[in-house]
């Protein structure tokens, strides 16, 4: 179960990794467009997330405060992802608080994940 466990926080933190990833090549790139692999990261990163938060394979409490600070910075992205999208389709541009905040809060909430114990 133990194992198993570690696995799921595995594949929640490769979500992390392509959602912020993918974020990075856009404010590197200077396009700073809303990408398929951003939404792919998010959902990955949310399954995994969601499994997680029940208490399984583990010994000790689940900080739920921290779990529910989490799924909504995480519902906020989805909706900035989605509105994002939605103004690129129309205008071809997604607005900068839009595209900076999807960063921000996707590192906000690694950081909650690591540093909130
Ligand atoms: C963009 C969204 C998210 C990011 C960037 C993220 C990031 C991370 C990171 C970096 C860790 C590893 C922390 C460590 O082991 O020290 C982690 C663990 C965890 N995350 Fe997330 N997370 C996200 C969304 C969520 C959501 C939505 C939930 C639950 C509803 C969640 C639940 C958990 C739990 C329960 C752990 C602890 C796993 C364990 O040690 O057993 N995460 N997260």
């Amino acid at each position: 179960m133990e194992i198993l466990r570690h696995v799921v926080v595995l594949v929640h933190l490769v979500g992390f990794a392509i959602l912020f990833g993918a974020w990075v090549v856009e404010a590197v790139n200077g396009k700073h467009q809303i990408t398929r692999l951003m939404n792919w990261g998010l959902a990955i990163a949310g399954l995994a997330g969601l499994i997680l938060a029940a208490p399984w394979g583990i010994d000790y409490d689940l900080n739920y405060a921290k779990i529910g600070v989490k799924l909504v910075i995480l519902v906020i992205i989805g909706a900035l992802l989605g509105i994002g999208a939605g103004r690129q389709r129309k205008t071809g541009s997604v607005p900068g608080a839009i595209f900076w905040s999807i960063g921000v809060l996707t590192f906000a909430n690694a950081a909650i994940a690591v540093l909130w114990r």
